[in-house]
């Protein structure tokens, strides 16, 4: 009775117009239809039509592709809620993280968007190893290789970026050390190697041109000033906020399209 009432519904809710608009084929139960099911639906179609068993195996992925994905979204759904409440000043910032330890729901979400950054960095990596271990690099996806790495540097940057926002003393000086590798950069840093080499266009009193220092190196640039201070702060929740995520999305975006492209996920030799 219940069986017949339900398969009734799903027969006049299939005829309908408004579900035909949507899905523009029949039930996924021949290879024709289940061809049309993956090409028509916006997220199924990242993937090819027909993948190869294997080659979608836990063992052979170990998930590490679609696990770095749903971390990252962990990461900007909290980072959002975050933003709500945080503010970028070195009158307010440590104050507010602290503050948020006080209030339950926004504690949990800062510890989760904590732990979450490490875990993205590990499982990035375990990702790569798995790519690596396979073979996956090799032609046609030495390109996706490179995206991927452009990823990895990405996602180092975000937690870089994102390990000043708390303020407190072991950000501060982190990030000191951390900004101070930047002097060292070959040829923008002011400590680097060919550092005198450089020359900076529209800079200083030798008539248009002046060589790198201080003031206009890679350090400089990364934490506007001399040292870590309210500059830096403005500028890393900037770059950790818009910036980076922006470009790792739209790069997550050509990464899934070539893996598409490049017949899938590769399978096993
Ligand atoms: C934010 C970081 C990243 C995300 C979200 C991501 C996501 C994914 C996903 C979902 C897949 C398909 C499923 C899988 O193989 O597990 C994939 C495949 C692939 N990824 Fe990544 N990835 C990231 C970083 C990297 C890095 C660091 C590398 C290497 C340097 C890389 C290289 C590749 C390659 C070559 C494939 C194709 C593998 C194959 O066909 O077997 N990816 N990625």
């Amino acid at each position: 009775m219940i069986g017949k009432l339900f398969s009734r519904l799903t027969a006049t809710v299939r005829e309908s117009q408004i579900w035909n608009s949507i899905f523009r084929h029949g039930p996924p139960d021949t290879p024709r239809n289940q061809m049309l099911a993956v090409a028509s639906n916006v997220f199924l179609h990242l993937h090819p039509s027909k993948v190869r068993k294997s080659g979608i195996e836990l063992r052979y992925t170990w998930c590490m592709g679609g696990l770095s994905f749903f971390v990252f979204i962990v990461e900007v759904i909290t980072g959002l809620l975050l933003m709500f409440y945080y503010r970028q000043t070195i009158q307010f910032a440590y104050v507010d993280v602290m503050d948020m330890r006080e209030s339950l729901p926004l504690g949990i979400m800062r510890e989760i968007h904590r732990w979450g950054a490490h875990t993205m960095v590990i499982v990035v990596w375990l990702h790569m190893l798995r790519v690596f271990m396979t073979g996956s690099y090799k032609p046609p996806r030495e390109f996706n290789w490179v995206i991927g790495v452009i990823l990895l540097v990405l996602t180092l940057l975000l937690s870089f970026t994102g390990y000043l926002l708390p303020w407190d003393q072991l950000a501060i000086w982190a990030i000191t050390v951390g900004s101070n590798m930047a002097a060292a950069t070959p040829l923008v840093g002011v400590e680097g190697p060919l550092a005198s080499k450089m020359i900076i266009p529209g800079l200083g009193n030798l008539g248009d041109i002046a060589m790198v220092n201080a003031s206009d190196d890679a350090r400089f640039g990364l934490i506007a000033g001399h040292f870590v201070g309210e500059g830096a702060l403005l500028r890393f929740y900037v770059l950790h906020c818009v910036f980076i995520p922006f470009i790792a999305v739209i790069l997550m975006a050509v990464h899934f399209w070539r893996v598409r492209k490049d017949g899938g996920i590769s399978g096993p030799m």
